[in-house]
């Protein structure tokens, strides 16, 4: 369970530029639950699994992972508990360590990491790992990570991201740099990870029709607070049009432009 208890972000405080970009923001997420986040850009999206992560300080508030206020831990001590993939495909892991040495990193990390001290036991292991990937990665083991496709190397870092079971993964539009089948491939496996792995996810995207399609819930965010949440047959119906009348209306305004805001 992820809570976020009135969690403030302001940057430059103090200063010209003073803003805030997380507002009394409040949420919580039961295990096992895969969240899609949506919003219109500079919302505070990414600013939101920051503040998960640890990667910024919190003004105010509190942020609990199974129950224990991290809030006041740096990024490095969250990082056992935290997963994440970014929109960059070269972000998540190192291109001049091979696929096995990057994945093996990966494994020893967090509270449910594999416990595996046999070498050869483990390489069987994570070869095992990568062949469900689908993409050919468990006969590439000895390959420099910067070897491979943008579409592979996604994959790659969600395996990592996800193999130690953490306690929340984060993805920040982590398919919009690859190619419509890639992004489709990457896609069918965050949701196989999340279901096999159990995890709590927080899906960034501006693909509304994947925010629909995928995930239990659905959260829309708007100048750093939560302006919408629907789950279960609500969030089935939905549709980009009545997403997009909802946007409109907690804008509390009638843009023309408010499709390709959230787009
Ligand atoms: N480190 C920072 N210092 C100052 N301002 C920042 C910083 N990080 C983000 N911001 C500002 O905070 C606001 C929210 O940014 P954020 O990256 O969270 O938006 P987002 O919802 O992820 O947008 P996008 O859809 O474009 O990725 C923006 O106005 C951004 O310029
Ligand atoms: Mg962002």
């Amino acid at each position: 369970m992820i809570r976020l208890e009135s969690v403030e972000v302001v940057f430059g405080r103090g200063g010209p530029d003073e803003r805030r970009v997380l507002d009394s923001l409040t949420l919580a997420v039961p295990r096992g639950q895969h969240v899609s986040v949506i919003g219109s850009n500079g919302a505070g999206k990414t600013t939101l699994l920051n503040a998960i992560a640890g990667s910024v300080p919190l003004e105010s508030g509190r942020i609990l992972i199974d129950g224990a206020d991290q809030s006041r831990f740096p990024e490095w001590k969250r990082a056992r508990y935290v997963g994440r993939v970014r929109q960059d495909p070269l972000a998540g892991t190192a291109g001049d360590m091979t696929v096995l040495d990057n994945l093996a990193l990966a494994s020893r990390k967090g509270p449910r990491r594999l416990r595996i001290a046999v070498p050869s036991r483990l390489r069987r292991e994570l070869r095992d790992r990568l062949a469900e990937l689908g993409m050919g990665l468990e006969d590439r083991l000895r390959e420099n990570v910067n070897r491979l496709s943008g579409g592979q190397r996604q994959a790659l870092t969600l395996l990592m991201a996800s193999i130690s079971r953490p306690a929340v993964l984060l993805l920040d539009e982590h398919t919009a740099a690859l190619d419509p089948r890639n992004a489709e491939l990457v896609s069918g496996l965050t949701r196989r990870f999340v279901g096999e792995y159990g995890l709590t996810a927080l899906a960034v995207t501006h693909d509304m029709r994947r925010a629909i399609d995928e995930g239990d819930r659905l959260i829309m965010m708007h100048e750093g607070t939560v302006v919408a949440d629907v789950a279960g047959d609500v969030k089935k119906g939905l549709t980009v049009e009545r997403l997009v009348d909802l946007f409109r209306r907690t804008r509390g305004g009638d843009y023309a432009e408010d499709r390709d805001l959230l787009s």
